[in-house]
């Protein structure tokens, strides 16, 4: 089993891999490259999310593509990271969130493999949208290492590429949002669908739209994934190393009852 790393904004590159080569996946949704490589005995996959040169905007992003492909080059388990805004004043910037829930509210992406037809229709249970084993593993690395995180937090995925209003971050505030971002869903639906274990490590970069006192920048976000993004990487390639092989939760059969997707375009 391959472990995948989805690196968002900010995370270009996988670093730390030996053996690196780039290599080209066909997926019904259009060719993906990934990274593969090998990290002490394990085998690694890596994708940036938004293109290594930051070129593909939230909303834009082959959702589909990305996952299918890590799928078919032989991931079970992805991390991905994700650069966030906090409305939680416990969550500060610079800190890591191991997100465990989320709250919808993008508005015009493909939200599924499984557009019905022959490809079927899949109400796929999203009760714990992150993979529980995975999260607790990942907190048990960190603790291991002695970084800091926090073991749960509900993301709050919005459509951008805009940041928030003040009246948006106050509303999800009330909603019981603690982080805002713009892509984890459908990127976890998709990976649940695919009977994928996943993961994301969201790094606080800035207080959300109100709750700072100045206004959002893209480069404010950059320079803190900037500087924090070692601890970030050490935290994922550690867990990567000891994480264990056999997937004890129930993540893999969220789609049984249609087969596996390969069958499924055949
Ligand atoms: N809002 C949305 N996405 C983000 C933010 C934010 O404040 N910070 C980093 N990504």
């Amino acid at each position: 089993m391959k472990t995948g790393i989805i690196g968002g904004t900010g995370f270009y590159n996988p670093g730390l891999l030996d053996d690196e080569q780039d290599i080209q996946v066909a997926t019904p949704f259009g060719d993906v490259v990934l990274k593969s490589g090998h990290y002490h005995n394990r085998d690694v996959l890596f994708l940036a999310r938004h293109g290594e040169q930051h070129s593909v905007p939230p909303h834009l992003v082959n959702y589909r593509a990305n996952i299918w492909a890590l799928r078919e080059a032989g991931a079970g388990v992805v991390l991905a990271t994700a650069a966030v805004g906090s409305l939680n004043e416990d969550m500060k910037p610079g800190e890591i969130v191991l997100v465990d829930q989320f709250l919808d509210f993008t508005k015009s992406r493909p939200l599924t493999f499984f557009e019905g037809g022959k490809d079927g229709v899949l109400h796929v249970d999203v009760t714990h949208p992150y993979c529980p084993r995975v999260i607790q593993h990942l907190e048990e690395t960190a603790q291991d290492l002695k970084i800091n995180v926090h073991g749960k937090g509900t993301y709050v995925c919005a459509e951008g590429p805009r940041y928030e209003t003040s009246a948006e971050i106050r509303m999800f505030n009330m909603l019981g949002g603690d982080l805002v971002g713009m892509t984890s869903v459908p990127e976890v639906v998709l990976a649940r669908e695919a009977g994928l274990c996943y993961a994301t490590l969201a790094l606080v970069t800035n207080y959300a739209a109100g709750i700072s006192t100045k206004p959002l920048s893209h480069q404010e976000v950059v320079e803190m994934m900037g500087r924090s993004q070692a601890v970030l990487r050490n935290l994922i390639f550690a867990a990567i190393e000891t994480l264990p092989e056999t997937r004890s939760c129930t993540c893999q059969g969220a789609a049984a009852e249609l087969g596996s997707l390969g069958e499924k375009k055949e």
